[in-house]
């Protein structure tokens, strides 16, 4: 966890060009930084603080340096610490090898930021030094809005870009969120609901009352009686989110209307740990068997099987904190830690039962 963050904007004009340098903004005076970072993979344990991390360089004109003033984490940032998905997420950190280093370590986990900008590559006009990005909700702290962007684009991917549905043609329809209580789940619920639909919300007891607060019109218990019974008894649905994965999708399909254009989207998939396990090009291979033979197999039967994945995108999260700003989505965050705890924050996330967002307060000490 960085106290400042290159970030690329990809997703804004400008797209992607051979790495020059070039930036605008106020001359760097700084080479050195307070950073979280591990040397090596495993349990809470490789969590190592420093203060001498080398400040991040502008590599790419379409690159902006973020000064973080909150940074949330998420379920991946637990699994990176660990060295999940290392073969991917490393090709993806450093695509043409600029940084020529043998070792990704030492290694900032830690992607999902609130802050200010400090310095933007040339080709940048979006975005300017000052601006709070990205852009956050006005109406919130960097601490609410650091809560927002991993989760909120990760559900707008599987529920809008995957699964089809938007502000227009959701309004009645009636969307099955399993894992409601859990970052993407509070979010995705929040969002359909902002859209029309009827939600139904999967949760643990004690969830109830935030998953109403939060809008699910029927919020279903799993650990009491037989959660596919229970869902069963209801009409059967129109689009179903699954943030839970392993046994759900054995029956979680058979609960979607049939040959209506219905939809199941899981955000729990094998894609990460296949090319861990076989390489880049084999992983890549039979991540694409299992889901076409899976994609076909539930076509035959009337209905849409997806994966989703978080998919960066500017216009997304200022779609985003425009819903925010009208009040229709709110960030919920179940504890905040100052940046000397950080550990604690992982051992908290690693507990499970999240209910919503686990957030570091980068700048404001205890
Ligand atoms: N594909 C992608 O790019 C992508 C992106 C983001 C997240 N994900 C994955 O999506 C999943 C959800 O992410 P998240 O950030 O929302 O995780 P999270 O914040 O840890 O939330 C998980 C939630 O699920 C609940 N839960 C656990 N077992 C359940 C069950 N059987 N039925 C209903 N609820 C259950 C947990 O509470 P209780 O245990 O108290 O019930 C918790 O509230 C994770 O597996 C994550 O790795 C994938």
């Amino acid at each position: 966890m960085l106290v400042r963050r290159a970030l690329r904007c990809a997703a804004r004009p400008g797209g992607q060009r051979p790495p020059v340098r070039g930036l605008r903004g106020s001359p760097r005076a700084r080479t050195a930084m307070p950073s979280w970072v591990i040397d090596q993979y495993g349990r809470n344990e490789v969590l190592r603080f420093t203060r001498d991390m080398v400040f991040p360089v502008i590599h790419y004109p379409n690159e902006v340096i973020v000064k973080v003033h909150a940074a949330s984490l998420n379920p991946i940032d637990l699994s990176m610490r660990s060295g999940y998905g290392a073969t991917a997420l490393n090709m993806k950190r450093d695509p043409l090898k600029i940084k020529s280093m043998d070792t990704e370590f030492p290694l900032t986990l830690g992607r999902d930021v609130s802050g200010v900008i400090m310095e933007c590559g040339l080709s940048v006009s979006y975005f300017k030094p000052g601006d709070e990005v990205s852009f956050k909700p006005k109406c919130l702290s960097h601490v609410e809005a650091a809560s927002l962007p991993y989760v909120g684009l990760t559900a707008w991917s599987a529920i809008n870009q995957v699964g089809g549905l938007n502000q227009s043609n959701c309004s009645g329809k009636r969307v099955l969120i399993l894992g409601a209580s859990g970052g993407v789940g509070t979010f995705a619920v929040q969002l359909v609901k902002a859209w029309g639909a009827h939600v139904t919300a999967v949760c643990s007891h004690d969830a109830d009352a935030l998953m109403r607060k939060l809008g699910a019109d029927d919020v279903i218990d799993y650990k009491t009686g037989n959660l596919e019974q229970q869902l069963k008894a209801l009409p059967s649905f129109d689009f179903i989110l699954d943030n839970v994965g392993g046994s759900t999708e054995k029956w979680a399909l058979g609960l979607l209307k049939k040959w209506s254009g219905a939809t199941y989207v899981t955000l729990v998939t094998p894609f990460l740990i296949n090319m861990d396990k076989l390489g880049v090009a084999d992983g890549m291979l039979q991540t694409g068997v299992t889901i076409g033979s899976k994609t076909v197999k539930h076509l035959l039967k009337g209905v849409h099987y997806r994966w989703a994945f978080f998919m960066p995108s500017g216009p997304s999260l200022d779609e985003i904190a425009q819903l925010v700003d009208s009040g229709k989505i709110q960030p919920v965050i179940q504890q905040v830690f100052p940046f000397s705890e950080v550990p604690k924050a992982f051992l908290k996330l690693e507990e499970g039962h999240a209910r919503g967002k686990t957030v570091i307060d980068v700048v404001n000490k205890k």
